[in-house]
């Protein structure tokens, strides 16, 4: 009998067979946005993961901004087009695989972790917070969705909404945590609302926090 996909395989799947497509789209203007105000938050120099950096443009930007970007995705495919953009090395490694310890300043995670499954959103949260140094900023956008679903292209997301996400980072120890949120179009064409949660890690650091929640 033949195996059934898991959803976060056909995910896999549709960045395999699409990334030069989606490789060529740059951030929409919210994205943009989001990007330049975590940039703002962080000292001169700081050392940020580009978590789930598809083809790489917010590394890029994040480079030209002088920082250090680590870039890591689960896709091949698409870290070889990050490489060729960013210039420097990608690490091709699934989120669940995360290694770091006390190794960032910050963790920025654009529509990535999104499509990590919902019984696996503490672990790989945990494995953030290892990853950065006391102090250190995370920032991530979700779907707002009431349950898990799978869209038009076949790519798996989880449920996500404000109260849950704040529940899931207050949970994994981060602090001053901020919910930003903004209407937007996916590769799919269909308008969603992007929910970014924001939260600090405990500690001494140069990085500024805004209002919290
Ligand atoms: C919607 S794209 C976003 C890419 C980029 N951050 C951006 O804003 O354009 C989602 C990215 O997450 C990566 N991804 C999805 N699931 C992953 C996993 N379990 N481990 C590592 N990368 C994953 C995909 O390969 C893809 O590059």
């Amino acid at each position: 009998m033949a195996k059934r996909k898991r959803p976060v395989d056909q995910t896999r799947a549709f960045y395999a067979c699409n990334a030069e497509n989606y490789a060529k789209h740059n951030p929409s203007p919210g994205f943009t946005e989001q990007r330049e105000g975590f940039a703002a938050q962080l000292p001169p120099g700081a050392s940020v993961l580009d978590l789930g950096c598809g083809g790489g443009h917010d590394s890029l930007a994040l480079l030209k901004q002088g920082f250090k970007v680590t870039s890591l995705d689960g896709s091949p495919e698409l870290a070889s087009i990050a490489q060729t953009r960013t210039g420097q090395d990608v690490i091709v490694a699934d989120f669940l695989d995360l290694k770091f310890t006390n190794e960032f300043d910050a963790v920025w995670a654009a529509a990535s972790l999104l499509h990590v499954s919902s019984n696996d959103l503490n672990e790989v949260f945990a494995k953030v917070v290892r990853s950065l140094r006391p102090g250190g900023i995370f920032k991530a956008s979700f779907k707002e969705a009431s349950q898990d679903w799978t869209d038009d292209l076949g790519r798996y997301f989880c449920a996500m909404d404000v109260p849950k996400l704040v529940q899931l980072l207050k949970a994994s120890g981060f602090e001053a945590v901020t919910i930003e949120s903004h209407p937007g179009v996916g590769s799919d064409g269909k308008v969603t609302q992007w929910i970014w949660g924001t939260g600090f890690l405990q500690g001494k650091s140069s990085i500024k926090a805004s209002a919290s929640s």
